[in-house]
């Protein structure tokens, strides 16, 4: 755990550079406007430890595999997330003597993110070798106004000198992957060009035939003075350059801003790219820094006004959420049905692909309560267009009859996973994309998903399961051998309950569904019923049996479902007594010891209790807390956040903190240790459902918004707003009051501690707390 970001209400603040800790920084201060992301790396040459990482939204590089032993149906590839072109290049020398942060003397330093306008500041004093003192302020964002525009403006005043300093543009495609398998460069140069201030570089990658336009534009000015450059081009195999000097006076200050256009074939056409690289970076430099920063301020502003949590008496719980808030909406804007948010979205280079369960699971809840409708739709669609991929996975497995079964991570649909006992095993995540569809329609009402593209994925997930059980004459009951459940410290067990839990809701939801489609649908449904080939008897009739006869491993002394067949076998010595050297286990651990131990990673049993918990009393809920939670040693950042919500609808208010603090600051706090690598992208949407409902107590119930909500001890007040429907509320708490208002122009009724509200358009209500 670290703690050197200083606690501030709307910036993450480096104050001192701390070069033990740059990779954590670097992803810390990370920009992103949904299409690129950028690590917050220098602009100048660094020779210190540096992860240099940008990356372009569906740009992906199938790696090949590294495995010992190959297994059959494991996929062919593994997608890498591409460290792209650097466009933020910008290397200084004052009279010949090159500026880099490792060599020079840091007189002081500090670099902040403001997050409500994605502006990455970075400000430092350095003495060079031979005494001569600089200072630079660099500020830099990517354009959520225009996702195709960077900009740099990038400050040095001479501070005792006179003299010459030089200073080189660039833009570098010479990058490669930390993390590649065999040490692969993945791109291949296809054009480039560098005429005075303005050149592009033009790659391709190897296999994927991606192109990514990355091209520069840039102006300088000497004491706001615009300058005339003489600038000589440089140009190397995927580089190209412009170098230019000035002659300064000591106090003088040389500005340069550096325009990037970052142009895929994702949006253009190949034979189109450097026409729309040159008209991009022309529209940016006409419009200059001010203005880009201006609209992008606007953008920010607007986002914020229906994403932002407040959090007045507890700057560290503010920081944290807002931090989480902020790197979603920089990772997905929800306006392209082919991207989806990956784990580290696009703040570092671990876990190849981009989509997990995560994205239903986690990160669905956000979208529908923050942004438009159609965010989530294109986040169910990307599934939806995914599903043949889906079926040709299961069929490579073995399964027929149009039965699919989603990849544990992809990008474009194909399977990029694989350790056999996740890539086969861990199949709950099929049960994550239908609860995703059922929380999409819940939420938003739009049960007209379901015949065109909801109906089609859950049939195929449903003939999935059927398939996927089998009928134990020992037990007479169906059972789910070989699975491995959300908590991935134990594999190939059997009746993980979690997984059968998820199956067999899926049926009942796909039962639903249909009667829905044939009932509302009936044209579409006859035609549904050939395409698929749906002998409704039939199947329907093994889903019904399934329902009725699953098997869920069961202590009835405790009374609670069990983890899976076993779990009760093992030692239950609870994670409080382990010793601090020992954890985190998956890092101190053999895999040997962590399978045989009790310690669950992250919610399992209790995932499904979360998400049906109608279906469990409070008793029920409180006895299945307090045998697991125990032993859950949350190594896993998606951990927490459920822990969270549980926590505080059983009451246990300061449980719910503490583990809301632990999902809210993972990174800003480094909890796992590996913030260096990157943040925990996906896990942050399950940040926002902790506050929203654990502290909010927010459930939807027959249509209608519910709320329980409490204020932790120490804080003042707190504020989230949410979209539901055509309404938009904002809610305040406080120690006395709940208050809720309706910015819409929409009426809406609501349930606040169990009694109904009907809250007219443009009105507030004030409920006193209990
Ligand atoms: C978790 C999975 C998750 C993946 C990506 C793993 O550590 O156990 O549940 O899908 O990370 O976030």
């Amino acid at each position: 755990m670290k703690n050197y970001i200083i606690h501030d209400d709307w910036k993450i603040i480096e104050q001192g550079f701390h070069p033990d800790e740059n990779r954590i920084s670097e992803s810390l201060l990370s920009i992103g406007n949904g299409r690129t992301g950028q690590r917050a790396n220098f602009e100048e040459k660094y020779s210190g430890d540096t992860l240099r990482g940008s990356y372009v939204a569906g740009v992906y590089y199938p790696d090949k595999t590294r495995v010992g032993w190959w297994k059959n149906g494991y996929p062919e590839y593994f997608a890498k997330i591409l460290n792209a072109t650097n466009w933020i290049g910008i290397d200084v020398s004052v009279e010949g003597e090159e500026l880099d942060l490792n060599k020079a003397k840091i007189l002081s330093f500090s670099r902040d993110l403001d997050m409500k306008s994605g502006l990455l500041t970075r400000r430092f004093v350095a003495q060079l070798p031979s005494g001569k003192q600089i200072e630079v302020h660099s500020r830099r964002f990517l354009s959520i106004a225009d996702q195709e525009i960077g900009a740099i403006r990038y400050s040095v005043k001479a501070l005792n000198f006179s003299g010459e300093i030089s200073f080189l543009p660039y833009i570098d495609g010479d990058v490669v992957n930390e993390d590649s398998n065999y040490d692969e460069n993945f791109w291949i140069s296809i054009a480039q060009k560098i005429d005075g201030c303005s050149g592009f570089v033009c790659l391709e990658t190897k296999k994927t035939a991606f192109q990514v336009s990355t091209g520069m534009k840039f102006k300088a000015k000497l004491n706001q003075e615009l300058l005339v450059l003489k600038t000589k081009a440089i140009q190397k195999e995927k580089y190209i350059g412009s170098s230019f000097s000035v002659q300064v006076k000591q106090g003088d200050e040389v500005c340069i801003e550096k325009y990037a256009a970052i142009i895929s074939t994702l949006y253009h056409a190949k034979n189109k790219l450097q026409e729309a690289t040159e008209k991009t970076l022309k529209r940016a430099s006409d419009k200059g820094f001010d203005q880009l920063y201006a609209d992008q301020e606007k953008s920010w502003a607007k986002r914020w006004e229906t994403s932002d949590i407040s959090i007045e008496g507890d700057v560290a719980a503010q920081q944290g959420i807002r931090f989480n808030i902020f790197q979603l909406n920089q990772t997905y804007l929800g306006d392209d049905e082919r991207l989806n948010i990956g784990p580290k979205g696009f703040t570092g280079e671990k876990y190849g692909g981009v989509t997990y369960w995560d994205t239903e699971a986690y990160c669905l809840p956000f979208t529908l309560g923050t942004s438009p409708q159609m965010v989530s739709k294109n986040l169910l669609l990307y599934r939806y267009n995914h599903l043949q991929k889906a079926i040709k996975n299961a069929e490579n497995l073995g399964f027929t009859n149009g039965a699919a079964l989603y990849p544990m991570v992809t990008i474009n649909g194909e399977e990029c996973h694989n350790e056999w006992e996740i890539t086969f095993e861990e199949i709950h995540r099929n049960g994550a994309i239908a609860y995703g569809i059922y929380n999409y329609i819940n939420y938003t009402g739009d049960q007209e998903y379901l015949a065109p593209y909801g109906f089609e994925v859950l049939l195929a997930l449903s003939r999935f399961w059927s398939q996927r059980v089998n009928w134990s004459d020992e037990k007479k009951k169906f059972v789910m051998l070989g699975v491995t459940g959300p908590n991935e410290y134990e594999n190939n067990v059997n009746n993980n309950f979690h997984t059968s839990y998820m199956a067999v809701w899926t049926l009942k939801y796909t039962l639903e569904a249909l009667d829905y489609v044939k009932k509302e649908h009936p044209l579409l449904f006859e035609g549904l019923v050939k395409k698929l080939k749906l002998n409704e008897l039939k199947e329907t009739s093994r889903w019904k049996k399934i329902i009725n006869e699953m098997y869920f491993p069961y202590d009835k002394t405790r009374k609670i479902y069990l983890q899976q067949d076993g779990f009760l076998d093992k030692e239950l010595i609870p994670v409080s007594e382990l010793k601090p050297e020992d954890r985190p286990i998956n890092q101190k651990w053999s895999w040997d010891r962590i399978l045989r131990s009790p310690y669950i990673k992250q919610a399992d049993t209790l995932q499904s209790i979360f998400w049906f918990e109608e279906n469990f009393d409070h008793e029920s809920t409180v006895r299945h807390f307090d045998f697991y939670e125990p032993l859950t040693v949350h190594e896993s950042s998606l951990s927490s956040c459920i822990h969270a919500i549980l926590a505080a609808s059983i009451g246990r208010q300061e449980k719910a903190y503490e583990m809301y603090l632990r999902t809210a600051r993972l990174d800003l706090d480094d909890y796992n240790n590996d913030t260096c690598d990157g943040l925990h992208i996906t896990s942050m949407g399950g940040t926002w459902m902790a506050f929203v409902q654990g502290f909010g107590g927010m459930r939807l119930k027959n249509g209608l918004l519910n709320f329980k909500p409490f204020i932790p001890e120490g804080w003042n007040s707190y504020a989230f707003r949410l979209n539901f429907r055509e309404a938009h509320l904002e809610f305040r708490m406080d120690k006395t009051q709940f208050r809720v208002f309706n910015h819409s122009n929409v009426n809406i009724d609501l349930v606040v501690h169990g009694q109904s509200y009907s809250l007219s358009a443009k009105k507030e209500l004030t409920i006193k707390n209990i």
